[in-house]
């Protein structure tokens, strides 16, 4: 779980920096990295951070100065690595719909490979390296049907998703990627899902993925690399998830590849950061009716929308401790959604003007953000080394009516 309140003075970032507020653990973020890294020792996996979890600048300079490589799935995402610090030649490129120009900027920037995820891609990437004089190194994203047992929508895996290429056309386009001259055909990679807390679809993958390989090098195909795509999932809910066996995992795959001579790539994403942030809130109205308790809070569903989008539990806590007595309550935010809630039904001891900790919000929340109902997104705080350093910050409302065209 997320930090408690004892170890971060959360009442004076909020006095400082305002609410809504991200704030983030950099120590936090070391030991998730480096959690993966002993879990996997023996096999000194390239681990390349998805920056789509969290794409702020100071986040990713952080996991570069690990020595972390990136999942990029944009070419706005390929300026981000750039720009903090980020070496292109340990990033990969995922995506079902790489433009023409991300693609012409990536092979600029000289990325590790691009994962393709159709045919369509392959012949796009070729026409491209052709022009530019580049040989492109790729991997094809493999959908190995598989039920990841997460919520349909960050389910990838199975054969009605748009990802990756069917495992049962997969030799077929290995071999047709082969043949192209300005391709260079590295590895291989699957990615069947997010939030995974039962690991073994994830070892199954791996294992039907390996059985291709070992197919394609008997078709005189010889891969680079394995890349198992993301991470594992984190508790966001104590009393009814549990922590997969990341050691576990680690040795089934050891296990697999032993034979085998590929080096082992892995995106995790949420397990590198979901749990090194929280956002801060603060109750406006505490608003009865008909028997039921709302708490108005001043974050909303652009700040964090994944309880809107996936029905997503989020630990709630209060840090005002006033000893008010505990309701239930539904947690809002004054977006005009009835989709804009944090939590239903919640127990909570809590009113007007009491700061509320979000946890487990590190991962696809301030990258999730939007400026739905002219809502400046929230600033962010990073503590390195017991200092809080601002990260971003709050966006302005002259500044988002400026990005338009005058309309006069
Ligand atoms: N690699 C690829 C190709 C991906 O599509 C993803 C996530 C990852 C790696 C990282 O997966 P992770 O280690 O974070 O599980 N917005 C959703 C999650 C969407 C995940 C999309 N892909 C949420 O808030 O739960």
């Amino acid at each position: 779980m997320s930090q408690t309140s004892d170890q971060i003075p959360y009442e004076a970032l909020a006095e400082r920096f305002g609410t809504p507020l991200y704030v983030y653990n950099a120590d936090e973020l070391t030991r998730a990295h480096e959690r993966y890294r002993q879990a996997f020792a023996g096999l000194d996996p390239l681990i390349c951070y998805a920056v789509k979890a969290n794409s702020n600048l100071s986040i990713l300079r952080h996991f570069a100065q690990l020595g972390c490589g990136f999942d990029i799935v944009s070419g706005g995402e390929l300026a981000r690595v750039i720009a903090a610090g980020g070496d292109p030649a340990k990033t990969v490129f995922s995506g079902v719909g790489k433009s023409r120009d991300e693609i012409r900027d990536a092979l600029e920037a000289g990325i590790k490979c691009f994962n393709i995820e159709s045919l369509p891609e392959i012949d796009r990437i070729e026409a491209i390296a052709a022009i530019s004089g580049h040989i492109a190194p790729v991997s094809l994203r493999i959908n190995p049907n598989i039920n990841a047992q997460t919520h349909p929508y960050i389910s990838t895996g199975l054969r009605d998703n748009k990802f990756g290429i069917a495992i049962d056309q997969a030799e077929e386009a290995y071999r047709y990627a082969a043949s192209r001259p300005h391709l260079r055909v590295v590895g291989i990679d699957c990615h069947i899902g997010s939030q995974l807390l039962d690991l073994s679809p994830l070892e199954e993958a791996c294992a039907r993925i390996l059985e291709l390989a070992d197919r394609l090098e008997a078709a005189g195909i010889r891969l680079e690399h394995i890349d198992l795509g993301g991470g594992i999932g984190i508790v966001y809910d104590e009393n009814s998830e549990r922590e997969p066996d990341l050691t576990a995992y680690a040795q089934t795959v050891s296990r697999l590849l032993s034979s085998r001579s590929l080096k082992l790539l892995l995106e995790p994403g949420r397990s590198l950061c979901g749990n090194a942030g929280v956002l801060l809130t603060r109750v406006e109205y505490h608003k009865r009716h008909h028997g039921k308790n709302f708490l108005i809070v001043d974050a909303a569903m652009n700040d964090l929308m994944r309880p809107a989008l996936y029905q997503a539990y989020h630990r709630i806590e209060t840090l005002t401790r006033r000893g008010q007595p505990e309701i239930t309550a539904d947690i809002v935010g004054p977006v005009c959604e009835s989709s804009d809630f944090f939590a239903k039904e919640r127990t909570i001891a809590a009113t007007e003007g009491d700061l509320l900790l979000i946890h487990s919000a590190g991962a696809y929340a301030s990258s999730m953000a939007s400026n739905y109902n002219t809502r400046p997104r929230a600033a962010e705080v990073l503590i390195e080394n017991g200092q809080a350093r601002l990260i971003r910050h709050r966006e302005n409302i002259k500044a988002m009516l400026a990005a338009e065209l005058p309309c006069l």
